[in-house]
Formats: structure tokens, sequence, C-alpha cells
């Protein structure tokens, strides 16, 4: 694989990295979690359902990440990660695409974004499982770009395997890759205006979300994001701000104290938006971002690296890798919508083996929601008991309503409905 040596000599100069946007930071418009019972939400769902069933929305997983926190040596879709069948965030996700498919009567091309280093294990998961029942025709990978790490003086480090040091550009790099791969060529000639872009580690997510997709479309926005409440003032996320009149994403490595602790005139936390890293994305609007000829900023990491030194021998250095981020690409929307939604519904991320955001946290925060529907049915989950209930049998509450007859009438053991 070639490396853009302009680019990388422009990074080692310092030119194209990310500088925080200047300007006050105010709170974002955001379209609150209690909209969703509204009447008007009904006319964002219908024109969202009505999108997803003339096939004009494509859904996006972000998955060439090197999951170094979760430390496991394979891609990190494979993970099985459901609460009682153990199924991977791969086919939890194919499993969500085909039920959609059942109710809007037409198919969601599936796009997967994969790295250099999980590429082949990802397509071989997905050959050998049939592609789950998507059909191989509506399921395209697509691998991410890749850019040296230098040493802090700005020189290559040659990799122990041969060849220069190479990390994966992001998930910035997104659009470059759907564009070079040839991903926004298909999509348009399949007809396809609406991207929902997510991350391979959120088993929670509402993959096409019709409110959403209806909320971004009806509002004429470019790139949309949904966001939940931070937990606590320091929750290591980034927040939806407005910086300079736009909707942009404040790291949390760049919020100032007095941004962070801001309170409202109640003494509640003032940016609490928190950034789910689901978005809707304009395939215009993608293909404007890559056809700038200005590539999202990127941004510098210290990291250490294993390379050669200048005897040849296998060291471990300081590297520094550059990375762009797809949140940067928010302010160069000129419309953006934020939706709220409730965290225990839509969030359980997968970052760690255990702790918080780890596997053990997520697979019990996906049987506490499912727990919650049959609650709300009349059927009551013992604390300590887990329960699982397939995409295939209710995608939502409202589809679990419809099959009261075929839930159990109580539980006491884990328990998949399947
Ligand atoms: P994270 O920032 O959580 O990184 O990625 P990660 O690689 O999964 O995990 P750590 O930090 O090494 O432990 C968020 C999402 O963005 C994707 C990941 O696959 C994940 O879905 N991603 C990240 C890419 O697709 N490419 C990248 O270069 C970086």
């Amino acid at each position: 694989m070639g490396v853009d040596l302009d680019l990388v000599s422009r990074l080692v100069r310092g030119d194209s990295l990310y500088t925080p946007p200047g300007g006050e930071v105010e709170p974002a418009d955001i379209i609150p979690a209690s909209f969703a019972s509204s009447a008007e939400a009904k006319e964002a769902v219908s024109r969202g359902s009505d999108l997803l069933a003339s096939g004009r929305v494509a859904a996006v997983i972000v998955a060439g990440g090197q999951g170094s926190r979760l430390g496991i040596d394979a891609p990190k879709g494979v993970v099985e990660v459901t609460p009682v069948r153990g199924k991977s965030l791969f086919c939890l996700f194919a499993e969500k695409i085909l039920a959609l498919r059942r109710r809007f009567g037409h198919a969601v091309p599936l796009f997967i974004m994969t790295s250099r280093e999980n590429d082949a294990p990802t397509r071989t998961y997905f050959q050998e499982r049939g592609f789950f029942g998507l059909g191989s025709q509506n399921v395209h990978f697509f691998v991410q770009g890749m850019l040296p790490s230098v040493t802090p003086e700005g020189r290559f480090i040659l990799s122990e395997t041969g060849g220069v040091f190479m990390n994966p550009d992001g998930h910035g790099g997104t659009f470059r890759a759907l564009r070079d791969n040839g991903c926004l060529g298909l999509m348009a000639s399949l007809g396809i205006e609406e991207i929902f872009y997510f991350q391979v580690d959120n088993p929670l997510v509402k993959v096409c979300d019709p409110l959403f997709i209806g909320l971004h479309s009806a509002n004429g926005a470019q790139m949309s994001t949904k966001v939940v409440r931070k937990a606590s003032y320091d929750e290591r996320v980034g927040v939806i701000v407005k910086q300079g009149g736009r909707t942009c994403l404040l790291e949390y490595s760049d919020m100032a104290d007095e941004v962070r602790y801001a309170t409202d005139h109640r003494g509640h936390m003032l940016y609490w938006a928190g950034n789910m890293a689901v978005h809707m994305i304009r395939r215009d609007f993608a293909e404007t971002v890559t056809s700038r000829g200005t590539e999202l900023p990127f941004h510098r990491a210290a990291k250490k690296i294993v390379g050669l030194d200048a005897a040849g021998n296998p060291t471990r250095m300081d590297g520094i890798k550059f990375e762009s981020f797809i949140f940067d690409a928010l302010p160069l929307a000129r419309r953006s919508v934020t939706l709220e939604v409730a965290r225990e519904e839509e969030f359980a991320p997968v970052k760690n083996m255990t702790g918080t955001d780890s596997l053990v946290s997520s697979r019990q925060l996906q049987s506490n929601l499912h727990a919650s529907w049959l609650g709300r049915m009349g059927v009551d989950v013992p604390a300590g008991v887990l329960v699982e209930i397939s995409p295939l049998f209710a995608l939502d509450f409202e589809e679990l309503q419809h099959k009261q007859d075929r839930i159990p009438r109580s539980i006491q053991e884990d328990t998949y409905v399947g």
C-alpha cells in the first residue's frame, strides 16, 4: 500500500492538524428524548419509514479499529456479545438489518469498513456464516486507509514485519475510504440518499432508526448525531456543542473546566450531550467532504510502538500516530440535527473486557433493556436472570407487544426469546 508522502510531510510539519474551533462554546440545539412520544414524531417516523421502504438508506459499520483495550486477536465484530445466546456483534447487526428488510420490504445494503489487518478475517467470518442470510450481494466490505506513524522527531519507523510502520487513519477515514473503494458510486447507482453510520461496538444501536432518519431528512440536514445524557461531569466522552455558530463535537480532553462543570439555571449539567457516534450522513455530503481536497483534520496521539532500531532489532519506542475523526465533519454541514435518546435503550458500548463500557456491563445492559420490555408486558424477570430477545422476533417494544401470546408467561432462568 502506498504512502501519501505529501500528506505525511504536512502532518509532520504540523499542517493539516486539528485545531479546536475558536469562539464561544454554547449548548447545541437538541431534540429531547421526550420528542419520540409526541404527535410530530409520527410524521418523522413515517418519513424515515418511507425512505427505508423505497431503498434510499444504506448502513455503514466502522470496524477498522484495533480494539486494543479489548485485547483480542480477532476483529471486534466477532466478539460474542449478547447475554444469553452469545451472538456476535456482526451477527446481531445482520439480524437487525434482516428484520428491517422484513418490516419495510426493501434490503438495506450494508457497508463494513475494515482495516488492512482485519479485512480478510472479517470477510471470511461473513462468508463462513452465509452472510447471516443478508445475501452476499447486499454486504460490501471496504478497507480504510493507513498512515505511517513517526518518531517524535518526525522520522518513519521500520516495522518488524517489513516496510514502514503504519496505523489505520481513524474513523474519519470513512469518507475517503468510501470514495476510494467505489462505495459512494455504488450507493449512487443503488439510489441511496442517506447513510446510517455506526460503530461496531454498540450492540444496542437502533440500526436505521426511522425516527432519526426522518428528523434528519425533514430538517434538510447533511450530517446528524444521536446523543445521550452524560452519566457524570467527568465521563470521558465528547460532547455536541455549538461553537462559532456551528454544531460540532468538543472532545473531553479539549474541554475547559468552566465548560465541563458549567450548569444551567436549575443547577443541572449544561453540556450533557454525550456523543454516541451514531450519525445520519447524506450521501451527497459524503461526496462533498471527499471532493474538497481538504481531508478532515488529523489528530496526533502519542503511542508506544515496537519498531526496528538502527541496528535492526525490535525495540519499544515512542511514536506519534495520526488519525482523523468522523465528527470533525459536523461543522462542515450546513444543517445538523442532534437527537437525544435514552442511554438505557440505545447505548451499551464494548470497549473493555470488564468494568465500565465492557463486555460484562454491555451484556447486563442488553438484558436489562429486554427485561424492561417484558416487565411492561407483565412478565417479571427475577434479579440475576438474563434475558435476550432476538431482533428477528422483535426489533422493539412495539413489535414485542404484537407477539404477547408467544412470549413466556413466567421467567425463572436465563431465557432467549427468538
Ligand atoms: P475506538 O476509538 O473505540 O477504537 O473506535 P477501537 O480501535 O475500536 O478500540 P481501542 O481504542 O483500540 O481500544 C470507535 C469505532 O471506530 C472504529 C472502530 O472499529 C470502532 O467501531 N475505527 C476506529 C475504525 O473503523 N477505524 C479506525 O481507524 C479507528
